[in-house]
């Protein structure tokens, strides 16, 4: 593959991760992400027609890991609902120096953890807000139960998709009495537990700044059980700050974009379900690459559509959060990617 120049944005950040949304469904209702008083259970979702195909997304891939991208994170809505995921993941998987991982609520994972390994998939990240099926129902809204998620993550790690992350956005008053046990459960079984601060992304969630837990707070409220100490990151620009027991039984991370942002390091770029580019999580608007692609754009055009989106990037959103204008359009998670 030629390899081009690699691209810095305005503030000097290079482009390392690609997150590709595959399909803006899903069949949880998750009370942070998609709430059913908004969403409903038949909210008129994209029309296959707009999705961007699989050929497409591998030669936008391409077009991305020529200019330094390493990493590309599928996500959704719940990207295994999207028919026939495994052969997307067999293109990627092709596609030289990628990793590719996946972000998915679990659901289906038991059913096609093999499939997806053989298939070159690298990890996976589980989103889990609870062990108490009562609240699990209530974060998931869809009648859900806790032990098919933790069959999935189980499958997961069998068929060598490891670590597992496993990930809980954290909401005041819901969830917050489920960080101990959450803890307690995942020590010694080699799955890092991470606890994500509910963000004010999209605007159908009715987000309210108290409603946060604080990383500070989760990781204190653990500590209190189990004595923890903070550990380097894997990677420059890692969004998790990673933790672990002193026992040896394991690590942790919390994840902290509201009361400890990381714009400074944030070398993600997303594409959405019909083929938006959005150089931020809370960027009110994408870039097109769908009608380039369509209208026979050849990789030289699709280069330098890509090149100048980036260079041009100023986003620090989360940094600049609370001097942000309230009323600021924002693009939902599930149809951006999480
Ligand atoms: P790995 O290090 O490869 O495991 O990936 P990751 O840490 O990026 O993991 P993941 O995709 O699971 O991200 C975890 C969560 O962090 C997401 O679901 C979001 O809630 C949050 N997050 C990820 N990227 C961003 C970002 O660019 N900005 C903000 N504000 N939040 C983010
Ligand atoms: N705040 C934080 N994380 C969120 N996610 C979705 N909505 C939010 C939110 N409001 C992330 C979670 C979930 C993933 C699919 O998207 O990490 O696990
Ligand atoms: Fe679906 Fe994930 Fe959003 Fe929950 S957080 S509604 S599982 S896309
Ligand atoms: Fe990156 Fe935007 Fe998130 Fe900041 S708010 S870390 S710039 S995606």
């Amino acid at each position: 593959m030629s390899t081009l120049p690699s691209l810095i944005d305005a503030f000097g950040r290079p482009v390392r991760d690609l997150r590709i949304s595959i399909t803006d469904r899903c069949n949880f209702r998750c009370v942070y992400c998609m709430p059913k008083t908004v969403f409903g259970r038949d909210y008129p979702f994209l029309p296959r027609a707009e999705l961007l195909s699989f050929e497409e997304i591998t030669r936008i891939t391409r077009r991305f890991a020529a200019r330094g991208v390493r990493k590309i994170r599928l996500t959704g809505g719940e990207p295994l609902l999207r028919h026939g995921m495994e052969e997307l993941v067999e293109m990627l998987a092709a596609i030289p120096d990628l990793e590719v991982t996946l972000t998915t609520n679990g659901s289906l994972l038991e059913r096609k953890a093999a499939l997806l390994r053989s298939a070159g998939l690298a990890r996976v990240t589980v989103s889990l807000d609870a062990l108490d099926d009562a609240t699990f129902k209530r974060m998931n809204d869809a009648d859900y139960p806790v032990a098919k998620v933790l069959a999935g993550i189980e499958a997961a790690a069998h068929a060598g998709l490891r670590p597992v992350k496993v990930n809980c956005v954290v909401k005041r008053g819901m969830n917050d009495d489920q960080i101990v046990p959450l803890a307690r459960h995942f020590r010694h079984t080699g799955h890092i537990l991470r606890f994500i601060e509910y963000m004010d992304v999209g605007s159908s969630n009715g987000w309210k700044l108290d409603e946060v837990v604080p990383s500070a707070e989760v990781l204190r409220r653990i500590g209190e059980h189990f004595p923890i100490e903070p550990i380097d990151p894997n990677y420059p620009g890692e969004v998790a700050q990673r933790w672990r027991y002193l026992d040896g039984a394991g690590e942790i991370g919390v994840i902290s974009s509201v009361t400890r942002a990381f714009c400074d390091s944030c070398t993600r770029i997303r594409l959405s379900t019909e083929g938006q580019l959005y150089t931020c999580l809370f960027a009110s608007s994408g870039h097109d690459l769908r009608v380039l692609l369509r209208s026979g754009a050849d990789d030289a055009a699709l280069d330098a559509a890509i090149e100048s989106i980036w260079q041009q990037r100023t986003d620090r959103y989360s940094q600049l959060r609370m001097a942000a204008t309230p009323n600021l359009k924002k693009i939902e998670m599930s149809y951006i990617g999480g």
